[in-house]
């Protein structure tokens, strides 16, 4: 597996397969691999010739106030991760080389970024968005994959991509989960014992919610109201959003229907943790 950490090394990588005929799957990370990450690459890597993951964590994408010098980063075992799944090349760029000095182009997806963890996150899709188009301009793969985990990013990055007419696959990997439940995420590391059980509350409250859908209940309001009671059960939670509506636009609803979006974000102690479904009828 080759590392490159120049933005030129890696376009010359990558047009050279492309001249070869040879496909290229994208996977965007920001690090400290967990099985979600690995299961990407997996899937990257039975879709195409040559799997490119990159490996940056996004200052642009984190608010003042937020994670961005605690963000957990240990590259060597990373490498060492993405080389076992078969990955060819792992690229780091380097912050100053990504925003130079003056750098001053953004892309910005208006209503899909403004829901949701855009409320509480004002800046943070304008950065995902932007990140996301240079990796897409840089390496030019024939796909990208990103994990349903971040919905509201996944769908964001979709409208971008058709509104801009990015030539790119945008392929969506189902949410990869504990074995009690728990969604992976980088941030999981935060959470001590305790915390650790309250952050079961937000995969229960999933379940909870599929379970009245199954039982016939269409009400939006009053699945939203059994989810915050029993995330509110729990120590040390404090919900930022319950939300249920459309998976595309991400607009509210207040009747279930089939493939209804049912996403939520909670603060278990210092960390946000984030969780989604698609109900079914
Ligand atoms: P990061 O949080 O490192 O996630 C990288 C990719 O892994 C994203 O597509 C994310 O949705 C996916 N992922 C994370 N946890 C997952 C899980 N439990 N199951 C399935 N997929 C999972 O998301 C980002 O980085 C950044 O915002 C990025 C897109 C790289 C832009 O900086």
């Amino acid at each position: 597996m080759k590392i490159i950490n120049s933005i030129s090394g890696m376009r010359k990588l990558a047009l050279k397969w492309k001249q070869e005929g040879l496909s290229v799957a994208l996977v965007p990370t920001m690090g400290f691999f967990h099985e979600g990450h690995l299961s990407l690459m997996k899937a990257a890597g039975s879709k195409a010739d040559h799997v490119v993951v990159s490996l940056f964590v996004n200052p642009a994408q984190f608010g003042s106030n937020e994670d961005l010098n605690h963000y957990p980063r240990d590259l060597e075992h990373d490498a060492k991760l993405a080389e076992d799944k078969g990955v060819s090349c792992l690229f780091c760029p380097d912050a100053k080389d990504i925003y130079p000095p003056g750098f001053q182009t953004w892309v910005r997806v208006e209503g899909v970024s403004q829901r949701l963890c855009g409320t509480s996150r004002p800046e943070h899709f304008r950065g995902v968005a932007t990140i996301v188009a240079k990796l897409l301009i840089i390496v030019q793969p024939d796909m990208a994959i990103f994990g349903q985990k971040d919905f509201q990013q996944l769908q964001v990055i979709r409208r971008m991509v058709s509104d801009l007419n990015i030539p790119v696959n945008i392929i969506a990997h189902p949410i990869v989960r504990e074995p009690d439940g728990l969604a992976m995420s980088s941030r999981n590391t935060y959470l001590d014992a305790q915390e650790r059980e309250s952050a079961l509350s937000l995969v229960q409250a999933i379940r909870l919610a599929e379970k009245m859908v199954a039982l016939g209940n269409r009400s939006g309001p009053e699945v939203i109201q059994a989810i915050r009671n029993h995330i509110q059960s729990f120590g040390n939670t404090k919900i930022d959003y319950v939300f249920i509506g459309d998976p595309e636009s991400l607009k509210p609803c207040r009747e279930i229907v089939d493939e209804t979006l049912l996403a939520l974000a909670v603060w278990v102690g210092k960390t946000r943790l984030i969780d989604n479904t698609l109900l079914k009828q």
